[in-house]
């Protein structure tokens, strides 16, 4: 770590109120009843027990054969994060800008693009919405439009300690070499990708491409996937600034060896994680929106694999060891397509 880094953990510490330095210090239990009022009375005014008290009469009752698969998972993560994660910084509220908040139903979703996000995000204001709309119907861009939905990073310390403490948090993974090969496709092999291929691509060429045409120096329009890998692996491109979210690592916009997270959610088994959550949040009628059918989740399989074996060794190891957290925490294996020996 920089000496700049060090600063500016300083800067940090300091400007923190005691309760948020306490923030992943203290594990939440899943909690009994009687700590868990604040969402003693829910809307329309009746009686309803929150998704974390759901969660945790699950884990009470007779097993069942879900309930014990996210169970595991949870466990996993907590052993990988003991196992992988030394001292780390402090966490302040801007940190947790990709939680979003539900405080109707007492629910935390931190958001990974690439992982049905957008999706998530109608579910979240469909939940929100008093005349229970339908997600499906609710379009992208209001999905994502600015200040729609509220984030723990707009609270301060003590509201969000109240938050982190009682309600459900969650959040949706997918294998990370997946995940990446899905936001270049997105992002810069697209030809509506023309904001991200002028801010990223035209940045891109420049830093790393020999002699590049006039054109590709305009436009940043025609990123190879190899030129990409090397931009993420060049040092300087996280001292300029943080990854941007669509390849950054979910480790690093979810904190989750510092926040609790109740359920964990995978891509490739979206629709009954979708589904388990929703049924902890009580509208089991909610319908997720359709998730990839099977086809189109093969085809991005064999895309990742041909955007990959045209990348050295060398550069797959080095990229596993960019990602390596996010194959930890989540149980992914290196995925075997790769030639990281
Ligand atoms: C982790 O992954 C392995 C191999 O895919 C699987 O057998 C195991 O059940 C997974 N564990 C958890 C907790 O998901």
């Amino acid at each position: 770590m920089g000496r700049r880094c060090w600063r500016r953990l300083v800067l940090v510490a300091a400007s923190l109120s005691a309760a948020l330095l306490l923030l992943g210090a203290v594990t939440r239990a899943l909690l009994p009843d009687s700590e868990n009022r604040v969402l003693g009375s829910g809307w329309l005014g009746e009686k309803r027990r929150s998704p974390l008290q759901m969660l945790y009469d699950l884990d009470q009752g007779p097993s069942s054969a879900l309930a014990e698969v996210h169970r595991e998972r949870r466990s996993l993560l907590r052993r990988a994060c003991s196992r992988h994660t030394r001292r780390q910084r402090l966490l302040q509220p801007e940190d947790l800008r990709h939680v979003l908040v539900d405080d109707a139903h007492g629910l935390l979703y931190c958001y990974v693009p690439k992982v049905a996000c957008t999706n998530w995000k109608r579910v979240m204001l469909a939940l929100s919405s008093p005349g229970g709309q339908d997600p499906q119907a609710i379009p992208a861009q209001e999905a994502h439009a600015p200040g729609r939905l509220l984030s723990l990073a707009d609270f301060g310390p003590n509201e969000i300690n109240r938050r982190l403490r009682n309600y459900l948090a969650f959040l949706f993974v997918r294998e990370p070499f997946e995940r990446l090969a899905s936001a270049y496709y997105n992002k810069f092999a697209q030809p509506y990708s023309a904001f991200f291929q002028r801010l990223y691509g035209t940045r891109i060429v420049r830093r790393l491409r020999p002699h590049p045409q006039p054109e590709a120096l305009a436009r940043g329009h025609d990123v190879r996937f190899a030129e990409f890998l090397a931009y993420l692996l060049d040092p300087r491109t996280r001292r300029d600034e943080p990854f941007n979210e669509h390849w950054e690592r979910v480790h690093a916009l979810c904190h989750p060896c510092r926040l609790r997270y109740d359920v964990v959610g995978k891509f490739e088994t979206l629709a009954e994680d979708a589904a388990f959550v929703l049924g902890l949040v009580g509208m089991p009628d909610l319908r997720f929106p359709a998730p990839p059918s099977r086809t189109k989740a093969a085809t991005m399989h064999d895309q990742a694999i041909r955007l990959f074996q045209d990348i050295s060794p060398f550069y797959q190891r080095r990229l596993f060891d960019l990602y390596k957290m996010d194959f930890l925490l989540f149980n992914y294996s290196a995925p075997s397509y790769l030639r990281l020996h």
